[in-house]
Formats: structure tokens, sequence, C-alpha cells
């Protein structure tokens, strides 16, 4: 018998259901940003999970959550799976959590299978992925993985001005699990599972999606300042407005990014205009640019380029530019994609190698031992938006593979 053979198609799709109510949305999203009581929810409901079926579960002090089941020898370096729980404000359903729920019923398949492995196998769910609420994004992998200190992550705010810290110990008085000190970086290998976000699988007809590594990406803030003035009094030709050159800088900016190959991809996704008034001129701009490419020399030259065009942009307004984030295109073990590939081939699936578009906890993980990720379809590649949506068949097809991976590995 093997682990994929336990899996509960209708067990898992269940879990996806009572999960979407913990912050659901009247159009069928999910609002569980990071640390918010709907994210304590999903942490208390996957707490209970885990304790009816005897696995241990635990904190570490950046507030990822771990479900571990034990192996028979407790101390070997552990097999790591799982992904997040939070979501975008109008987030979906399956973004992070099929992450962990996949893992969770591997677990759950293992038991139900009477296998024990070698090794324990825990599964993480990384807090703040999305960084919608407190950024920077992927924080409890980057934390847990050494690349942000944990003291000024504890120190970050949201948007009302509440510390990460506060935030992250409310949640634990509401959700309370034990929490071990420190981060145990050793494990013996790490496999994520999550819906694709992008068209390709459905369109190849693929169940499977064998993920090679992430691209890169750069996020930046922008912060143009100018003078505030009365819309009625003011010439034009005098005015320090935000916006306008905040337009100008945005546009340069498009410039600057395109790609014919359309291969760059360049967001600017929140912007915020002061003082807001109708009747007086903007003073102030911030805005948020997200850039992303599979070659780090392209993120290099055009990320470096960033800074020079917003200063010869930005008119008669001062402006300044910092660099929130810069994480390097993520390759993949190639031992573990070889798995993945071969476990999908073993439960006869379709499947096809593909890079991975979006940013995912893996790619904190990866630089400390092999790390790798499966992908599953979901309806017209649509994510970070409430319509997302997957089919149970799909979803179980992931978690199989998934199980079949976990076991091998946690046999090694
Ligand atoms: C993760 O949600 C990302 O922005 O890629
Ligand atoms: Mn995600
Ligand atoms: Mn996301």
């Amino acid at each position: 018998m093997r682990a994929s053979d336990r899996v509960d198609e209708g067990r898992l799709w269940q879990r996806h259901v009572d999960m979407a109510k913990l912050g659901g949305l009247p159009k069928g999203g999910v609002n569980r940003q990071a640390l918010s009581p709907e994210d304590a929810a999903a942490r208390r409901q996957l707490g209970a999970w885990a304790a009816a079926r005897g696995f241990d579960v635990y904190g570490d002090p950046i507030g990822n959550l771990y479900v571990r089941r034990a192996g028979i020898q407790e101390d070997a370096p552990p097999v790591l799976t799982g992904s997040h729980m939070d979501s975008q404000p109008t987030g979906g359903k399956y973004d992070g959590m099929y992450g962990v729920l996949a893992g969770f019923e591997a677990l759950e398949a293992l038991e139900d299978s009477g296998i024990r492995t070698k090794r324990p196998i825990a599964v993480v769910a990384w807090v703040n992925e999305e960084g919608s609420r407190f950024q920077p994004g992927a924080m409890g992998s980057a934390v847990w993985g050494g690349d942000y200190p944990l003291d000024s992550m504890l120190a970050v705010t949201d948007r009302s001005g509440k510390r990460l810290g506060d935030a992250l110990a409310e949640t634990l008085a509401a959700a309370p699990c034990r929490v071990v000190s420190g981060f145990d970086r050793r494990f013996h290998a790490y496999i994520e599972a999550h819906i694709e976000q992008g068209p390709r699988l459905e369109a190849e007809g693929c169940a499977i999606g064998v993920v090679t590594g992430i691209q890169g990406s750069q996020r930046y803030t922008v912060d143009i300042s100018g003078e505030e003035a009365h819309a009625g009094t003011t010439p034009l030709r005098v005015r320090k407005d935000a916006l306008r050159s905040a337009i100008s800088v945005v546009e340069a900016l498009q410039r600057h990014m395109h790609d014919p190959e359309d291969v760059v991809r360049f967001t600017v996704g929140r912007f915020e205009c002061r003082p807001g008034s109708p009747n007086t001129v903007p003073g102030h701009v911030h805005f948020t640019i997200d850039f992303r490419h599979p070659d780090a020399g392209v993120l290099a030259r055009l990320g470096g380029g960033i800074e020079r065009v917003v200063a010869a942009s930005a008119g008669p307004c001062t402006a300044t530019v910092a660099r929130i984030t810069d994480v390097a295109p993520t390759v993949f073990d190639p031992r573990i994609v070889g798995l993945v590939r071969a476990k999908a081939e073993a439960l006869g699936l379709a499947n096809m190698d593909m890079p991975s578009g979006a940013g995912h906890d893996a790619m904190h993980v990866a630089p400390h031992g092999p790390a790798g990720m499966i992908f599953v379809p979901c309806e017209r590649g649509i994510s970070h938006n409430e319509a997302e949506a997957a089919r149970p068949g799909d979803l179980a097809a992931g978690a199989r593979v998934l199980a079949d991976c976990l076991t091998e590995l946690a046999n090694e």
C-alpha cells in the first residue's frame, strides 16, 4: 500500500470548505490577512484537526505553526512540507491553504495506511506569506531561514500602526500553542504544494506541474513629495503636484521595464495620494513596485535603474526610493524535481516541468537544503482574486504525489 492510496479527495475538499468559512467573503473568496482574528481561527482549526490525529503542534518565535507526525527516529532531521494560511485582502480559497491542507492530508493518509516513517514529517504553515498587511511577504520562511532579522520583523507595523509582535501575541492568545525558542533549520527535504496561479497546466491538460524553480523578485516603495496648495488659486505652472509627478514617474518606469518578450513582470499595486481632498493639490504620493524576472542579470540591470528613472522623471517634486526586498531566482534541487516527476508518472498523472512566476515560501527554504514544489491547475489561472477556483480531483492528485514523495524522503 502507498500513502497515496489513502488520500481522501472528499476529506481534503471538505477541509478547504471549512477553512474558507474563516474570513469568508460574499463573492466566495477570503480575507484572512496575516495575524488577524481570521488567521487565528484558521490556526485554531488546524491545531484541532492535528490534535484529533495525535500530531504534535507548536510554533516558533515569528509565528510559523508546525504540525508534526512522529518518526521512528525522532532525532533524525525531519521532512518538511507546507505553505501559508494567510490570504490577500480579496484572496482565493486555495492560494497557500492548499499546500497546508495537502500536507495535512498526506499525514492523515500515512496514519490511515499504518505506514510509519523513519523521519518525522512536519507540515509548516508559514506566517505572513502574502505580505499584504505586514511587509515584506514570505516573512515567516525568510525569518526562519535567517534572511530577515526576527527583531526588526516583530517591530514592523501595519497601516493602522499595529506592531507585528503585538498582533502575534494576540493571535497566540486566541489560538494558543507551545512556542519553541529559536529556529531549527535542520531538515532532510522540503516540498511545497500550491495551485499554479497561472494558466499553463489547464491549457496543457496536465494534472501536475513539476516546478523547477521560482523567478527572482524585488519590491520597492517610492515616495514623491511636493507641496500642498489651494486647487482654486494656485497656478499650475508653480505647483509641486505630487500626483502629476507620480504619474510621470510610473509612465517612465513602464517604459524602462518594457519587454517585447513579455517576460518582465512590473506592477504598481498600491498607490496612495495625500491628503486626498478634492480641492487640495496633492502634496504626497506613496506607491509600491513589484518587479520580477527569472534572470538575475536582468533583475540587477532593470532593478538597478529604478532610482535613476524615478529621479529623472519626478519634475518639481522630490522622490525617494527604498528597496524592501531582493530575492534571487531559485533553482530547485534536481533530485527533488526528479522525485516529484517520478511519483506523478507512477500515479499515471500527466505532468510538465515549469518554473513558478509567483513567489513562495520555498524560495527561502531552498538555500538551506533540498527543496521543490508541486503545482496543480486552477481555473483560468486566476489567483489573488476571490474567483480563484480549483477542482477537487486536481487537489487530490497533487496531494497523492506529495504523500508518495514525503513517504520516500522520510524513509531515507
Ligand atoms: C505571492 O503571493 C507572490 O506575490 O508571488
Ligand atoms: Mn501562495
Ligand atoms: Mn498569494
